[in-house]
């Protein structure tokens, strides 16, 4: 797959106030609510082809040396072309060049395709945060015909 950005896309950060991309943050969380806990501290990158907005993600201090990617998304319509992972190589290369030495993501158990996606870009996995899921939501959620129950988090080092 060709990781390039092509000619007519780009990646941008939205400027504060602007509207904000719920109907895609939407496909990487549960609710609005639980959106607005980080998004609002959280830097907005835009992943734009002519006037579309196709992708975005969501980068926020984690500590001192790591970033946190809280939200990544691709509209449903233009999934599988490259677009998740030129993303997180911007927002890797966001990091780096800020100054970081780590950049954090965290999915669940029965996410495998996000999983395959961040380890295949280098992400490894560093820590399990135990029945994250069910603490934190109301509701008994399922991916893959299975119950999210723990939450992976993943890391990469930046100066690699
Ligand atoms: N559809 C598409 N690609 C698939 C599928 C599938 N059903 N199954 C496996 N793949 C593979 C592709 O072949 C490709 O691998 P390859 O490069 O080796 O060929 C890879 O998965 C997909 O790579 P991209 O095209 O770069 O990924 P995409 O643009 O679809 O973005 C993302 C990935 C962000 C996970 C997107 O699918 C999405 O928005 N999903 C819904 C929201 C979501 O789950 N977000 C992450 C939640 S965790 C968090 O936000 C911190």
């Amino acid at each position: 797959m060709n990781l390039l950005l092509e000619k007519t896309d780009k990646i941008r950060l939205i400027q504060e106030g602007s509207k904000l991309p719920y109907d895609l943050l939407l496909l990487a969380d549960e609710t609005i609510e639980a959106i607005d806990k980080y998004i609002h501290d959280s830097e907005i990158y835009i992943y734009q082809r002519e006037s579309e907005t196709l992708g975005v993600y969501a980068l926020q201090m984690f500590d001192g040396e790591s970033i946190e990617i809280k939200n990544i998304a691709v509209s449903k319509t233009c999934q599988g072309e490259g677009i998740g992972q030129r993303m997180l190589l911007n927002a890797m290369e966001q990091a780096k060049d800020r100054g970081f030495k780590y950049i954090l993501i965290g999915t669940s158990n029965a996410a495998f395709r996000q999983l395959y996606i961040y380890q295949k870009v280098g992400f490894e996995i560093y820590e399990v945060k135990k029945d994250f899921y069910t603490k934190n939501y109301s509701q008994q959620l399922v991916e893959n015909g299975l119950p999210l129950n723990h939450m992976l988090v993943l890391r990469k080092q930046l100066n690699d």
